[in-house]
C-alpha cells in the first residue's frame, strides 16, 4: 500500500510529479495560452466580478493566501484569504459581484463548510475546490473544481498544496484572460511555467539526500524560522505547520518583513531560520533579513533560484525555473525537511498526535 515507502507521508511527497500531472492535465492549452476548467459561470459573470473570498483552514489556507495574489496579478479581482473559522459575511460588497471559494482537501472541513453556507446565505456565488469526489463541499457550493490529486493518507497535506495552488493558478489564468486582464502570451508563460512544474519537483526529490542530512543535523535545535515574502509567505507558514505537526518542534512562519518587529527576540543560535529566496518572493529584499538574523547567530538555510546570490547562507537548495511558481518547488524541501526532522525523532509522522484527518466539528 505503501508502495515501499515507511510512511505514506514521504510516499505523497514523492507522488507530486504525478499529482500535478493529474491536476494540469487535460486543461492546458500551452500554445494557445489558455486554461479550460469544467466549471460554467453564468454568461458575463466573471467580467463583472469585484472580489474573490478564498476560504480555508490549515494548508487549504496557505493555498487560499498563495492562490489570492494570484487572483490580483494574474486576473485583476480583489482576493482575499479568510480564515474560514473567523469568517461573517460583511456589508459593503455586491453578494453577485462576490465569488466565495472553499479551499478544501476533504470537503469535509466544518469550518470551511460553515463559512460556505453563511456565504451562499448572502447570496455570493461558491465554488468548492476539492480533492474528494462527492464530499459534502460538492453538494453545497453552486460549482465544484477538482484538484484531481488523488488519496492522500497521511494526516499531513502535502501533494494536495501544490494541486491546490496549481488548480487555483487556472482559474486565475482563465479569468485574467476572460477579463482582459491577462495577455496570451503572459499566459502562455505562466501556463509553461505550471506544466513545468512536474519536472521541477523531482528534482529538488532527487536532492533528498542532502536535504535529509540537513535536517538531521538541526533536528535537535530549540525551535525553526521561516520566513519569506510575496508568495513566499504562505510557503513559510505552510513549512512551519508541517514542521510542527509533525515533529512536535516549535515552529513558526513569518512574512520576512515581520521579523525586526518582535520576532527577532526569539532568534539565537539555536534557532535555524529557513527563508524562501526564489523568484516570486523577492529576495533580495528577504535576503537582507535574512542578514539580520545571521548577525544573531542563526544558522541560515535558504532555498534559492538562479540568479539569487546567497553564497553567505549557512546551506542552500536550488529550485530550478519555474517563474512565479518557484516558490511551491521550494516548498517540497520544507515537506522533506519537515519529514526528515520528524522521522530522526521517531514520531508518528502519518498519524501525529491530537490531530485528524479531516477536521468536522467546529
Ligand atoms: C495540515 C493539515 C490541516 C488541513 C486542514 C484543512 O497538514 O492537514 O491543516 O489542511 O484541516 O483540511 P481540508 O483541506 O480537508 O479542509
Amino acid at each position: 500500500q505503501k508502495g515501499g515507502y515507511e510512511h505514506y507521508m514521504r510516499k505523497e511527497i514523492h507522488e507530486q510529479p504525478t499529482a500535478l500531472r493529474q491536476t494540469l492535465g487535460s486543461r492546458v492549452d500551452v500554445n494557445a495560452g489558455t486554461a479550460s476548467l469544467d466549471v460554467d459561470f453564468p454568461k458575463g459573470y466573471l467580467e463583472s466580478l469585484e472580489e474573490i473570498q478564498l476560504l480555508a483552514m490549515g494548508t487549504s489556507y496557505y493555498a487560499g493566501q498563495y492562490a489570492a495574489t494570484l487572483f490580483e496579478s494574474l486576473a485583476g479581482v480583489r482576493a482575499t484569504p479568510v480564515m474560514a473559522s473567523e469568517y461573517t459575511y460583511t456589508g459593503g460588497r455586491d453578494p453577485w459581484r462576490t465569488l466565495s471559494v472553499a479551499v478544501t482537501q476533504s470537503g469535509e472541513t466544518a469550518d470551511t463548510l460553515g463559512a460556505l453556507r453563511e456565504a451562499g446565505a448572502a447570496g455570493a456565488r461558491t465554488l468548492g475546490v476539492t480533492n474528494t469526489l462527492g464530499s459534502s463541499v460538492t453538494r453545497e457550493a453552486d460549482d465544484a473544481l477538482f484538484i484531481r490529486a488523488g488519496p492522500e493518507i497521511g494526516v499531513a497535506a502535502t501533494k494536495t498544496f501544490a494541486s491546490q495552488v496549481s488548480t487555483l493558478a487556472l482559474l486565475a489564468i482563465a479569468i485574467g484572460r476572460e477579463r482582459g486582464e491577462l495577455s496570451a502570451a503572459e499566459a502562455r508563460s505562466h501556463l509553461e511555467d505550471l506544466t513545468g512544474l512536474p519536472g521541477a519537483i523531482q528534482q529538488v526529490l532527487d536532492e533528498e539526500a542532502r536535504i535529509r542530512e540537513t535536517a538531521h543535523e538541526y533536528a535537535d535545535s530549540d525551535a525553526f524560522f521561516f520566513v519569506g515574502r510575496e508568495y513566499g509567505h504562505p510557503v513559510a507558514l505552510e513549512g512551519a505547520l508541517k514542521l510542527k505537526e509533525i515533529s512536535y518542534d516549535h515552529a513558526e512562519g513569518f512574512a520576512a518583513g515581520e521579523l525586526k518587529h518582535g520576532p527577532l527576540a526569539l532568534v539565537t543560535d539555536q534557532t535555524p531560520v529557513l527563508a524562501v529566496l526564489t523568484e516570486g518572493s523577492r529576495p533580495q529584499e528577504t535576503l537582507n533579513n535574512v542578514a539580520e538574523v545571521q548577525a544573531r547567530g542563526a544558522p541560515t538555510i535558504g532555498v534559492t533560484s538562479d540568479d539569487v546570490a546567497a553564497s553567505s547562507l549557512t546551506e542552500t537548495f536550488d529550485v530550478p525555473d519555474a517563474g512565479i511558481f518557484e516558490p511551491l518547488v521550494a516548498n517540497v524541501y520544507f515537506q522533506l525537511f519537515a519529514y526528515h526532522v520528524a522521522n530522526a525523532k521517531g514520531r508518528s509522522i502519518d498519524k501525529p498526535r491530537n490531530l485528524a484527518k479531516s477536521v468536522t466539528v467546529e
